[in-house]
């Protein structure tokens, strides 16, 4: 490991010598850290992808208090989505947004652009849909530029395989970089794996999570409008419908479940077997299926159950588990938060047998992620959630594969897989085909298990 240098200089004075830092330590064969100095200079933002996500966490990171921060540029693809996001920002943070038009940038560059208005030890955020995840997090470690990225950082086995080599460089570079999983940042779920990991409810045999709910996002699209005449642009403004934008609402929306069940057990499954389909799709030509129900194994031979079902007129739940040998935890009670965790001494939800339960006010996770992003910035702690954010993005992507294929998948198989859905994405302008066609009747490729074993769709 390249030896880190302590950075004992201020923010400011870190900024004016990094250059001699730089040639003195590439001479020595060591790695600058590029992180502010604990002082209260301000840190300056970047929003790539101003859609809803991008402005909430923007919002986030205006929101917390322990030092000057101002969002400073911003990207988009599209410049309504960019115009609404200004507006709602700059109305309610007022001087904290700074971003004059020369700073908005518009097109599949926008990105390089917004971080070229940062100074390395800024932050930027990605928020755009996973797939473009390695392109922009490939210039941010070239800027030097500290990341908030949004989950699922990975939608197939080649990106996660980029993103595990990008993640171990910032991690030599010592950029602090969060990724959106905010549920492990819960101060409760926090307090619950701590008794779980203390044997509170015995040994893990089984965990169950649930993400049943009627469409929502884009999940669902129909065949594309003709006023529309951009596929490309098209299929990212849908981008829940694309196996290639998102991982398809499978990776987009059930990872946190996933993620924060695994976390409780403390381990990654090692395989996953699953199923999955259509039924109640009306005209819809998207790639999704409509149900998906997934048996993961953990090494140990215990299991993970994950339900999820996009469909309107059905029971909803949201909603997570862990089962002990001694008792029950309620890991997520409905959405992610409040968590409203739980422990129960046997295996049932009955309030005479509860052990503990989470206080009433939980403070928000989505800010959370933030003060702890930004307290590791100011503060030089080591802080990079990108190994951890790419293995969660792998696992969905396991049980996804599980039941687009209809095989048993394993962590091997899915890691070293070499269908790398959207080749190229570096070199994407607005001119560029799009990733996937549809066919003559507007229909895209739908995932056939037990006829394409090999590859999620043809
Ligand atoms: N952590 C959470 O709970 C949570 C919640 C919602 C969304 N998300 C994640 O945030 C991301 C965005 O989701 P969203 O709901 O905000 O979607 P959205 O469609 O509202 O926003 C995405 C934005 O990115 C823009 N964009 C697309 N491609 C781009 C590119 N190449 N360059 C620049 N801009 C581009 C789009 O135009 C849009 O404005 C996804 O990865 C999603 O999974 C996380």
């Amino acid at each position: 490991m390249p030896e880190i240098i302590p950075v004992t200089t201020t923010r400011r004075d870190f900024l004016k010598s990094t250059g001699t830092l730089a040639a003195a330590t590439s001479l020595a064969g060591m790695t600058i850290p590029f992180v502010h100095a604990a002082e209260n200079n301000t840190i300056q933002v970047a929003l790539v992808g101003c859609g809803g996500r991008g402005t909430g966490a923007a919002s986030n990171a205006l929101s917390v208090k322990n030092g000057p921060i101002k969002l400073v540029a911003m990207g988009d693809v599209f410049d309504y989505r960019l115009k609404s996001s200004y507006e709602g920002l700059s109305g309610e943070y007022k001087e904290k947004v700074d971003v004059p038009d020369d700073r908005k940038f518009i097109g599949f560059d926008a990105y390089k652009h917004a971080m070229d208005a940062l100074r390395p030890g800024d932050v930027v955020i990605l928020a755009t849909p996973p797939a473009f995840r390695w392109v922009h997090f490939t210039y941010a470690i070239e800027k030097g530029l500290n990341v908030f990225m949004e989950k699922p950082v990975t939608v197939d086995g080649p990106t996660s395989r980029r993103m595990l080599e990008l993640g171990a460089k910032s991690v030599l570079k010592n950029l602090k970089v969060g990724v959106g999983l905010m549920c492990r940042h819960c101060r409760i779920r926090q307090e619950l794996f701590t008794r779980i990991q203390d044997g509170q409810i015995g040994d893990i045999v089984a965990l169950r999570c649930y993400r049943m709910h009627g469409p929502v996002g884009s999940a669902f699209s129909n065949k594309k409008p003709d006023n529309m005449n951009s596929e490309l642009l098209w299929q990212i403004s849908r981008f829940h419908s694309f196996l290639w934008a998102s991982g398809g609402c499978f990776s987009d929306f059930y990872i946190h479940n996933i993620d924060e069940s695994c976390w409780m057990k403390n381990a990654w499954p090692v395989e996953a077997q699953a199923s999955g389909g259509r039924s109640n799709r009306g005209e819809a030509v998207d790639q999704n299926f409509d149900n998906y129900n997934v048996e993961y194994t953990f090494a140990d031979g215990s299991k993970l159950f994950h339900y999820g079902r996009t469909m309107g007129g059905c029971h909803d739940q949201f909603a997570s588990y862990a089962h002990g040998s001694k008792g029950l935890a309620v890991i997520s009670s409905e959405s992610h938060a409040p968590a409203k965790s739980r422990i129960y001494k046997g295996q049932k939800q009955d309030n005479a047998n509860v052990l503990w339960r989470a206080p009433k006010d939980e403070p928000d996770p989505y800010q959370l992620e933030w003060e702890d992003l930004i307290d590791a910035i100011r503060n030089d702690k080591p802080y990079n959630e990108v190994k951890r954010g790419v293995e969660a993005s792998l696992v969905a992507s396991m049980g996804r594969m599980a039941a687009h294929t209809g095989q048993i998948i394993t962590w091997d198989e899915i890691m070293n897989s070499t269908h790398e859905f959207a080749p190229g994405l570096d070199q994407l302008t607005m001119d560029s085909v799009a990733p996937i066609r549809a066919d003559a009747n507007g229909r895209y490729p739908v995932p056939l298990p037990g006829i394409n074993k090999h590859r999620e769709y043809a």
